[in-house]
């Protein structure tokens, strides 16, 4: 298309995408071989020889990939037969086809960035899988359960919080509604500090009572569009014929403190009934390390519901009877995994995109799925937001996303510019926030 903003890469020798690429993958490839090695034992115990056999394997393809990361050697294709193997080596192909210079070949620091980077986490994929009978290892769960452990005492407020919350909630006014699924949201809008790709797999929990802190942290939400958001539930609510449903999509980002955030923000919206039914989408395979599964997924409201915490226990146990009542809906779909941005969804994935259509809104949770949103180019600050999603509009739809990648459309004229000058990171720390919508008016 002409007019067509170029994708971030890693050719930008400075930028973020360099240094991912440079630094932080080889430094979560390094940990993911760490976390094996430490496995060991436990893969002996479980399945003998063949376990140590396996683990040997795995750790030495994570090896061959870190080092054909650090030489920029070729990309090469998938060589297992999983459900995607042959749309990833497609995908290789288009981008072999976008190369004009040297031998023709795709390689790390040239290609797209969004491209570069969910290949990792593909190959990632491809070392276990190829490596039975420990096929099945994640090699990112600890890190996902510690982010959950060490995130306990905002959790138990978070829960005492919503719990409080569901005891009045008949009785309050539709201005204090309001104000509670604000509050809520920009809970969920915070709790996406918390992913464990850009601390390259380190601890990243929610320490303090975020409920506390919103107020310090308004000023950091660049784009706020809450009150399109409560307009468009409000008014679903009140024209909603008896027994008519309402439904409201999560595209779900990280497990640990984002997912309960999530989940409680879930919650709110069908105790107050501006929804009647939540659907969440989780990836199919572990992802840029803290990305939700459906075990990470059932493995949290388990752990909820079982713990010592009266509210936290509660709220687990709701969850579960939501899921089991199918009022809450998980599902997935191999797309959130592929490396397509989402405006080719309609073409690659016309099933998932018709699924999409079904809600009312949609929320798309985090930095990764803005890239996605957006192309993850380099547009100018001023860009209208629906211009950056060339027409992937399923239904109204708001991204709710921590900035942590270099790209940023939808700022009022100079707002982007005075933030570079007073805050050099801005983009990418993780520190300002936006609620990002496009639908209606
Ligand atoms: O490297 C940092 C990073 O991987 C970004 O590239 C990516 O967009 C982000 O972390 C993941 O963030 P989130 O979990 O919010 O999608
Ligand atoms: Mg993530």
């Amino acid at each position: 298309m002409a007019g067509l903003p170029a994708s971030l890469s890693g050719q930008d020798v400075g930028s973020f995408a360099y240094l991912t690429i440079k630094d932080r993958i080889p430094q979560i490839l390094t940990k993911a071989i760490d976390t094996l090695h430490r496995h060991k034992s436990e893969f002996f115990e479980k399945h003998g020889e063949k376990g140590l056999e396996a683990e040997k394997k795995a750790i030495s393809l994570l090896s061959k990939l870190r080092n054909e990361l650090q030489t920029d050697k070729p990309i090469i294709p998938l060589v297992e037969k999983f459900v995607d193997t042959d749309m990833w080596n497609q995908y290789l192909e288009y981008q072999q086809t976008l190369v004009n210079e040297g031998d023709g070949e795709a390689r790390w620091f040239h290609s797209p960035w969004l491209y570069v980077e969910c290949y990792v986490y593909r190959r990632i994929h491809e070392a276990v899988i190829q490596s039975p009978p420990i096929d099945d290892f994640d090699v990112f769960e600890e890190s996902k359960h510690q982010n959950f452990f060490e995130s306990q005492e905002s959790i138990i407020a978070l829960c005492s919080h919503l719990q409080e919350l569901l005891c009045t909630i008949e009785n309050l006014e539709e201005n204090q509604l309001k104000n509670e699924f604000f509050k809520l949201l920009q809970v969920s809008l915070w709790g996406n500090k918390c992913d464990l790709s850009l601390s390259g797999g380190e601890a990243s929990a929610q320490k303090n009572n975020i409920i506390s802190s919103l107020e310090d942290l308004k000023p950091f939400i660049l784009v706020n569009d809450m009150e399109r958001l409560w307009s468009l539930l409000s008014n679903c609510k009140k024209t909603r014929e008896k027994a008519s449903v309402v439904r409201v999509d999560i595209v779900l980002d990280n497990s640990g403190f984002e997912l309960v955030t999530d989940l409680v923000l879930a919650d709110f919206l069908l105790s107050s009934q501006l929804a009647t039914e939540v659907h969440f989408y989780g990836k199919t395979i572990p992802w840029f390390v803290s990305d939700t599964t459906i075990h990470d997924f059932e493995w949290l409201i388990g752990e909820m519901k079982g713990s010592s915490h009266k509210w936290v226990s509660k709220c687990g146990a709701a969850w579960e009877n939501y899921v089991r009542t199918g009022r809450w809906v998980y599902q997935d779909h191999i797309f959130w995994t592929l490396p397509h941005e989402y405006t080719a969804m309609a073409q690659v994935a016309p099933d998932l995109y018709a699924e999409l259509q079904k809600a009312n809104l949609i929320l798309f949770k985090g930095d990764l799925n803005y890239r996605k949103l957006t192309g993850d180019r380099k547009w100018e600050f001023t860009t209208p937001f629906p211009q950056a999603l060339r027409d992937f509009h399923p239904a109204p739809l708001c991204s709710v996303r921590t900035l942590k990648a270099e790209v940023q459309v939808g700022l009022r004229h100079g707002q982007g510019e005075q933030l570079a000058a007073s805050q050099p990171g801005w983009l990418t720390s993780g520190q300002y926030g936006v609620f990002q919508f496009d639908g209606p008016l």
